[in-house]
């Protein structure tokens, strides 16, 4: 197993909106490496475009132990309910940042797993926000697009001084 290089904000490649996934049997290769890079930085989910593979699936793990891994293949929000406000992070927007975002409370997630069988996930609380931060990702977008421009530019500046120390 190897450790994945994870894409930073600015990266324009954070922004490629991902392809949906044909064969599962192709990518299932990268999902050892994908948990191991999420288990390793700490991240509660890792989405593909984050470490360069533009195809839509990703990798979370909401337990405790950190003991409980899913892959999500072709993942579809199907209906959402109610909002829920809570802070965010994420793996590829660094120095700590992190913000309030609004999210639906409550989803049905559509996905294929990783025997390639489709399933249907009703969810609510953290499962259902970490589900809408990856499918943003898959789509190009970041926690941060979420928020107000002022508090955008802030972000984009702290990332820039952090990025000229390091
Ligand atoms: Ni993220």
């Amino acid at each position: 197993m190897a450790l994945l290089n994870i894409l930073q904000y600015p990266d324009p490649r954070l922004r490629i909106k991902a392809a949906p996934v044909t064969n599962i049997d192709e990518v299932r290769r990268y999902i050892d490496d994908m948990y191991e890079t999420m288990y390793h930085a700490q991240g509660l989910g890792l989405a593909a475009t984050q470490v360069n593979i533009h195809q839509r699936f990703f990798v979370m793990d909401l337990s405790e132990k950190r003991d409980q891994p899913v892959s999500v293949f072709n993942p579809e929000i199907l209906s959402q309910e109610g909002v829920q406000d809570d802070f965010h992070g994420c793996l590829s927007v660094g120095a700590g940042i992190s913000d309030k975002v609004k999210r639906a409370a409550k989803l049905r997630l559509r996905g294929i797993d990783l025997e390639g069988k489709t399933f249907e996930w009703d969810l609510e609380g953290l499962a259902a926000i970490c589900i809408q931060h990856e499918v943003d990702h898959l789509n190009g977008i970041l926690f941060i697009d979420h928020l107000s421009k002022l508090k955008q530019e802030r972000i984009r500046k702290k990332i820039e001084k952090f990025q000229r120390q390091a």
